[in-house]
């Protein structure tokens, strides 16, 4: 990833502490030592580049370091065809690259015309969360996999149904010895093989990126339009903003919290509180990342929103008095004892522009997550 600055960190041991590297390093080479007639994946130090600006805090999980050949091996995975009941549908049929791996539809269609709870979720930057699913229900993209795969209304295989099939190949037995260190295919290997690619689609190269990090001047409006998007409102003190940071904040426009954003009185789905069993989680959704927003319409998690105009007017004026209506929203004004949000028409103009700096087209292009069975690359 060339083009901004990357701290490159050996896999390994970004969650780990150099004391519990080594001595899992020495278990490892006595285990190595009692199966040395196994192949085993090559031992150098992996390394895994990721953006400054994005900070250290992701999650790679111990038993699933960051592998060339796993990575390689996860990207066919989620092209894979196979992975499917009637094997008419990959991960990829929901999540297109060229729509940041969204699908364009409200609700998504699994095997045999089913249709999904909720709307395909963009995956981006996902190696900085800590829970997956609009309502966080999955603590790992390992756990995470396993769901749509084995979900009879999405691709309808069992696990176990779809590592046979694919032991059956010629093609993926030696991919995941490479890999794994074993022909024979585990599902653990599968999942964690998905996971590995997941942790590669990192998005930060957008205009806004590009500003963060000093490589292009921002104008006199982009820079209104970051501050506006970033800042809560203070009426008193002549403050104002759009609200947005308070839960779509940092740079990856995700703080990863959990809120009712008010789109209905009563909410249909229960969200967040189906996990938790909590009344005072009803409603509640994960604030998604916002990044390359501008191709993933349309939005929220039931597709209410076909347009980006439609979600300003939405937290602008038409925010619902939900039972768990999130504080943040509810006295977030930009008039002194306002009803509503009450931002300008050309402030709203200047939030538009904001959600389009976020927009990546190196991503949508990047050769690395695009189809690997399709001209020029196909095994
Ligand atoms: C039939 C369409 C469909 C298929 C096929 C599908 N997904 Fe999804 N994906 C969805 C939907 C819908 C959601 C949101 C579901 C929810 O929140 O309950 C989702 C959510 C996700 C998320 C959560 C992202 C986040 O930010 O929390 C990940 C990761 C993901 N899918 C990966 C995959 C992988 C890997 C595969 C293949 C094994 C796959 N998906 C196959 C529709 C699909
Ligand atoms: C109190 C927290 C909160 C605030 C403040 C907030 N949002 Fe959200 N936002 C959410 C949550 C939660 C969701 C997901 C809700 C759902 O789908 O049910 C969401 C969803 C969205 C989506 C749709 C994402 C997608 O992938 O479909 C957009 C776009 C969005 N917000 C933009 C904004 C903008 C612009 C602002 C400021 C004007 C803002 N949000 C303020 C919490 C918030």
């Amino acid at each position: 990833m060339k083009g901004y600055t990357t701290q490159e960190v050996p896999s390994f041991y970004a969650t780990q502490s150099y004391f519990v590297g080594l001595s899992l390093g020495l278990w490892m080479g006595v285990v190595y030592a009692c199966t040395y007639k196994t192949a085993l994946p090559s031992k150098k130090a992996d390394t895994f580049a990721t953006p400054t600006h994005f900070g250290n805090l992701y999650n790679i999980p111990a038993d699933n370091p960051m592998h060339p050949e796993a990575v390689a091996l996860g990207r066919m995975l989620f092209y894979e065809p196979l992975l499917s009941g009637d094997t008419t549908l990959s991960c990829a049929s929901c999540h297109e690259q060229a729509r940041a791996f969204t699908d364009g539809q409200a609700f998504s269609r699994g095997i045999k015309g089913h249709l999904s709870d909720r709307s395909a979720m963009s995956l981006v930057n996902l190696l900085w969360n800590n829970s997956f699913f609009w309502d966080g229900r999955a603590k790992s993209l390992e756990t995470q996999a396993l769901v749509p795969i084995q979900n009879p209304r999405e691709m309808g295989l069992s696990i176990q149904d779809a590592a046979l099939r694919l032991q059956a190949t010629a093609l993926y037995p030696p991919l995941f010895r490479k890999a794994f260190g074993s022909r024979q295919i585990r599902p653990e290997h599968i999942l964690k093989a998905l996971a590995q690619f997941e942790r590669t689609l990192i998005s930060a190269n957008s205009r806004y990126d590009q500003i963060v990090r000093g490589e292009v001047q921002a104008s006199e409006r982009e820079l209104r339009a970051i501050n506006l998007f970033m800042t809560h409102p203070v009426p008193e003190a002549n403050l104002r903003g759009g609200n947005c940071g308070d839960c779509h904040g940092s740079h990856l426009t995700t703080l990863h919290t959990f809120h009712d954003n008010g789109l209905e009185a009563q909410p249909q789905d229960e969200g967040r509180a189906l996990v938790t069993g909590q009344a005072y989680d009803k409603g509640k959704m994960r604030a998604p990342s916002l990044r390359n927003i501008a191709l993933t319409a349309p939005y929220m998690h039931d597709g209410r929103f076909k347009t980006l105009r439609e979600v300003l007017d939405h937290y602008n004026e038409h925010i619902q008095a939900s039972p768990n209506l999130d504080p943040l929203i509810m006295e977030a004004t930009n008039e002194p004892e306002g009803q509503s949000l009450a931002l300008t028409e050309e402030e709203k103009e200047d939030i538009l522009l904001f959600l389009h700096l976020l927009t990546d087209s190196t991503f949508i292009q990047d050769p690395r997550f695009s189809n690997p069975f399709v001209a020029p690359n196909r095994p």
